[in-house]
């Protein structure tokens, strides 16, 4: 494959992703998916804004000390000091690229920046140069190119070029954009730009109208050649492209498109499963791809026509996305050492032998109430026990639910307050309502439920349920997951996650909106 056909994929999980509301991720949390990237063969992972917290900066550091067969990338607004933390974090990467930006959209000059076009330029290049110093690696990125003058957008981008930047990315902030509009944008950038071709171009799209797939795609078909997207679509208010959904198109339609990615799409769905059960954002079942339904097929007549010749109804295999992998990875058998190489086999690690033992333990009582164990049971054993250590404050100790034909569910609930015992009762429309209202007894968190669902890990009644909750209180929102072979338990492990989350402040800048 030669270079000019190869597809950059460069994902965005851990810092655009991350940026919805209720996705924010731990340094552990961010490590376990950017070895799953790693694996996934994604040529770029963007692990985050390093300068937005400590703790931003060392889970980018983090990253950055252990993947290495991707280059990692930290983002950066076109200033000295973010430019600096981000070289910082990067130092330790096998290959390290900073992502530097500014807007460029008459509104956002004007508004946001309070600057005129030449300063926007200057700073531009000022930012790129910066950049160099740190690595030869520096991407720049127009926000709100979409909403841009092309005239404006072939100056700064000449400029930059000029500067340094091997990267020229064209985002589509706030999902504005049409596919022909778009696509026909790069085209003309690649054309009109004197030295275009010292650079990739690269897009960035997000779904405010449900286009970010269509218009990265029609990018791609005018010369893109790095595309941005996160796995499950994850990001700001309706998301970014979607990382599986772009890939299997270029994939699947050879005969339309003239690049290839490196990716190992085998990877995809145990991915896809990863960014959920960690973030706490379920997956649609009709979602493609990576949704359960995305290759079953109901209708007699589909599952006939199945049968007859695979190709009647299906475009893609389930398997090449990863599907049908379930394999059952350990039991009730397996020893210490099994168990603890297949959690490094899918990007756990340990920081003390005692976190082995108490995820150890957590395996053998779900072993015996589980004789199959999957690797997704084991992400899902694992995001509980990590959840658990940093659910500081308040713990789980007993819960006792009673629902009987006829009688209203009554909840008797323990819970740890700093060390301290206290006892809850409530009753409920039903025993989850009433395990929340008697958590809420004691904690009286004044938090509002947003969102409450449920989802198995695996097939069969024996299967983990996997809980999602969302709260909300003075407009923050936390999502908490839980994961029980009991389902009324793993939803009030969910809710206690969600609360412990949601009474930590979070003093982490946003790249677009927030002051640092
Ligand atoms: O959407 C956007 O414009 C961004 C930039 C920081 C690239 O996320
Ligand atoms: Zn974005």
């Amino acid at each position: 494959m030669s270079q000019a056909d190869q597809l950059i994929i460069f994902d965005t999980t851990l810092r655009d992703g991350e940026q919805s509301p209720g996705a924010s991720m731990t340094k552990d949390e961010k490590v376990r998916i950017g070895k799953a990237l790693e694996k996934l063969q994604v040529d770029v992972i963007e692990a985050g804004f390093p300068i937005a917290s400590p703790g931003d900066f060392e889970a980018v550091s983090a990253v950055a000390n252990v993947v290495k067969d991707s280059t990692i990338c930290g983002l950066a607004r076109a200033l000295d000091k973010d430019i600096d933390r981000a070289g910082e974090a990067l130092k330790h990467a096998n290959s390290s690229r900073i992502h530097t930006f500014i807007a460029t959209s008459p509104i956002h000059m004007q508004h946001k920046l309070r600057m005129n076009p030449d300063q926007v330029v200057e700073q531009a290049i000022h930012a790129v140069k910066r950049a160099r110093k740190y690595t030869d690696n520096v991407e720049f990125s127009a926000e709100d190119a979409g909403r841009s003058e092309i005239e404006f957008l072939c100056r700064i981008f000449e400029a930059v070029i000029e500067a340094g930047a091997r990267t020229l990315n064209v985002p589509d902030t706030v999902g504005y954009a049409m596919p022909h509009q778009f696509g026909e944008m790069i085209r003309q950038m690649r054309e009109r730009i004197p030295n275009s071709d010292k650079a990739v171009f690269s897009v960035h799209c997000h779904n405010d109208l449900g286009l970010a797939v269509a218009n990265s795609l029609s990018a791609v078909s005018n010369g893109a050649r790095q595309v941005e997207c996160t796995i499950n679509g994850l990001g700001e208010r309706a998301g970014n492209a979607s990382l599986e959904e772009i890939v299997m198109a270029v994939k699947t339609r050879q005969d339309v498109f003239s690049c290839e990615t490196r990716l190992d799409t085998t990877q995809i769905v145990s991915c896809s499963k990863l960014v959920s059960n960690i973030t706490g954002f379920p997956v649609q079942p009709n979602k493609a791809i990576v949704g359960a339904n995305a290759f079953a097929h109901e209708s007699g007549i589909h599952q006939d026509g199945v049968l007859k010749s695979r190709e009647t109804y299906e475009i893609m295999l389930a398997e090449d996305v990863g599907w049908s992998q379930n394999r059952m990875v350990l039991g009730k058998h397996s020893g210490r050492n099994a168990f603890r190489t297949r959690l490094e086999s899918l990007g756990i690690s340990f920081e003390s032998e005692e976190e082995v033992n108490a995820a150890f333990t957590r395996f053998k009582d779900l072993a015996d109430k589980k004789h199959e164990i999957f690797d997704e049971d084991l992400q899902a054993l694992m995001t509980d026990t990590k959840t658990e250590s940093f659910n500081e404050r308040i713990k789980l100790v007993s819960l006792k639910v009673c629902s009987e034909t006829g009688e209203t569910p009554k909840a008797d609930v323990t819970l740890s307050l700093d060390g301290a015992e206290e006892p809850g009762t409530a009753v409920g429309g039903g025993p989850v309502d009433a395990t929340f209202k008697a958590i809420e007894s004691i904690v009286s968190s004044g938090t509002e439920l947003q969102l409450y669902s449920v989802n198995n890990i695996t097939s069969g009644t024996d299967a983990q349920g996997e809980v999602t909750v969302r709260l909300e209180m003075d407009g923050r929102i936390a999502n908490g997951q839980g994961a029980d072979t009991d389902i009324v338990i793993a939803s009030a492990k969910a809710y206690i996650n969600a609360v412990n989350k949601i009474m930590i402040p979070i003093t982490k800048a946003h790249p677009q909106t927030g002051d640092v």
